[in-house]
């Protein structure tokens, strides 16, 4: 459904600053009825990728095409499959209602009001917006305009959906609600998306396929499922009654696979990575050494924000 080629963003040079590359030769493919994640830390160039794929910027050099449509040649049919809610740009007018909106824009895309008015009244109550149906978009709390602006690029029934931060500053409930339709959207409707995001829950949730940049280049491209067995590594947390002596600390600390990751009078917990055994037979040996009481021995569970760490960081991290 979309095939990117070598696609290249400088950002031209400002006050004598050098240009900025933000998005340095990138390839990839999404295909139809996929859900993907573009993630990677601040500045990396997710933002600028999306906004080549919906047309708001133009690439230096290399091919953007949707549903066999090539984005530079035929710009419009290319723009018509796409629909796109911007990081901090809500698309949505301030003086008409949640559901004026909605109607707006359906009917701005040539949809007939009597065949959406169902679409409309499933989105929002979906959103926990019903409610607030009748009242003015410039009125709604902040997550509330954020929820309204991905129901008005969902009710386009566009095949392509693109969403920079969808969860961006929204409570546990909302964030929740988006990742439930994420999943309806892609599995029911079969529309292909793609989903830029800092927060590992949306990813753990609701993709399947991952593409991590970093300084605007793609450092892995895989399934959520292929990377977390790939950075499978055991941690264990090991908590003692009391304190650590300055010799048992100087011990742990000088063991890379070893974080001491609270220490109060009480208690003292210690984070192990568990490449082979060994490292668990030291850290045993020196609290050992001073018969430190062991309180509890857990398994931490692998997740996808270890790993992602490990692939931006190069596996500096540790656990
Ligand atoms: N309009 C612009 N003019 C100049 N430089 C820009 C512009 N927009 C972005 N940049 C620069 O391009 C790089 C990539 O920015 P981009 O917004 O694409 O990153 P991002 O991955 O979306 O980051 P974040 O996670 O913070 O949203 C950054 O160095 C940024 O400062
Ligand atoms: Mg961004």
């Amino acid at each position: 459904m979309i095939r990117v080629e070598s696609l290249v963003k400088t950002y031209p040079s400002r006050k004598g600053k050098p240009p900025i590359k933000a998005v340095d030769d990138i390839s990839f493919s999404v295909a139809a009825g996929e859900l993907l994640g573009l993630l990677g830390p601040n500045g990396a160039g997710k933002t600028t990728t999306v906004k080549m794929l919906c047309g708001l910027i133009r690439p230096n050099s290399g091919q953007i095409v949707i549903d066999g449509k090539d984005l530079t040649q035929r710009r419009i049919a290319a723009l018509s499959k796409v629909s796109a809610v911007l990081e901090g740009n809500r698309n949505i007018y301030w003086r008409l209602t949640a559901r004026e909106n909605l109607e707006f824009f359906a009917a701005l895309k040539g949809l007939n009001p009597a065949h959406v008015r169902g679409d409309i009244d499933h989105y929002l109550e979906l959103f926990n917006l019903t409610e607030k149906a009748n009242v003015e978009a410039r009125k709604l709390s902040r997550g509330m305009q954020q929820k309204l602006a991905i129901a008005v690029a969902l009710i386009s029934q566009s095949r392509v959906v693109l969403l920079d931060e969808p969860t961006l500053g929204l409570d546990v409930q909302a964030s929740y609600e988006i990742r439930q339709l994420l999943k309806e959207i892609v599995h029911d409707q079969g529309r292909t998306v793609i989903l830029t995001t800092h927060d590992m829950n949306v990813v753990q949730d609701t993709c399947q396929r991952v593409i991590i940049v970093n300084e605007g280049r793609i450092v892995a491209d895989d399934s959520v499922h292929d990377l977390l067995d790939l950075f499978r590594v055991r941690v264990y947390k090991i908590t003692i009654q009391g304190v650590l002596t300055p010799c048992q600390r100087a011990s742990l600390l000088d063991m890379e696979q070893v974080i001491i990751k609270e220490e109060s009078p009480e208690r003292t917990s210690i984070s192990v990575r568990l490449e082979e055994s060994q490292v668990l037979y030291g850290v045993i040996g020196i609290l050992g050494s001073n018969n430190s009481l062991i309180e509890s021995i857990d398994q931490e569970q692998n997740n996808f924000e270890r790993v992602f760490l490990e692939i931006v960081e190069g596996g500096t991290q540790g656990a």
